[in-house]
């Protein structure tokens, strides 16, 4: 599979979405990464659909929305009317992990499932023949510029064999910490999307950021 970069927008400047959008429309990214926070599965509040709404309006490239909520399930039908392509949410703040794959699916989008770095890798096994995407995060989900936990590796390098086995065609995301200087190791073990926010917002050259991360 060939590598996606998805930057998130979480570390863009809000004040000007347009402007964003228009740069990651001429980018090499494939996917813009919408980090939805509630307050409640995590400590911190991001935005929500008027927000999705703006950029969904200036961006041409498919978003990759990634819930950090509770009861995902209640949800699922609005983000698929803001034009969600991906939606994941959360193993851990789903009571019914299997219910909200088929409903996403049943919405037309793509079903993507993702775990924080305390949850074992093994709890995904019974989801990944169900899903299209498993995000593994590399920092705890909640806020952006947190450093890249190490173990991330070990994990992938588990979740890769795990996705091998099961569903070939499933892609595999990291999100949270991620640079140039660890992106090409991501690559190497089995991750086909990544996922950056500072690191490409905060760059001189966010375009260059962007080409950078795919041929690290
Ligand atoms: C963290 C979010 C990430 C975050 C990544 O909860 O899921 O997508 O925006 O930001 P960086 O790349 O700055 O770690
Ligand atoms: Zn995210």
């Amino acid at each position: 599979m060939h590598r996606i970069i998805s930057p998130s927008v979480l570390a863009a400047d809000f004040s000007n979405l347009q402007v964003m959008c228009d740069m990651i429309n001429k980018s090499e990214a494939e996917w813009l990464h919408i980090d939805v926070m509630d307050g409640v599965f995590v400590p911190n509040i991001s935005f929500g659909f008027p927000v999705m709404e703006a950029i969904k309006k200036h961006c041409i490239k498919p978003l990759d929305v990634h819930i950090m909520i509770v009861h995902p399930e209640k949800y699922v039908k609005r983000f698929a009317e803001y034009g969600a392509s991906t939606l994941t949410f959360h193993y851990e703040a789903a009571e019914n992990p299997d219910a909200v794959i088929e409903q996403i699916r049943a919405e037309g989008m793509s079903p993507g499932i993702t775990i924080n770095p305390d949850i074992p890798v093994s709890v995904l096994e019974k989801y990944i023949e169900k899903v299209d995407l498993v995000l593994l995060m590399s920092v705890f989900a909640g806020y952006g510029g947190q450093k890249f936990i190490e173990e991330s590796y070990e994990r992938l390098e588990e979740l890769k064999k795990m996705v091998d086995r099961l569903n070939p065609a499933c892609r595999i995301e990291v999100d949270g910490g991620i640079n140039a200087s660890n992106a090409g190791r991501l690559f190497d073990c089995g991750a086909n999307v990544l996922v950056a926010g500072s690191s490409v917002f905060n760059a001189e050259n966010p375009l260059k950021a962007i080409r950078d991360l795919i041929n690290a």
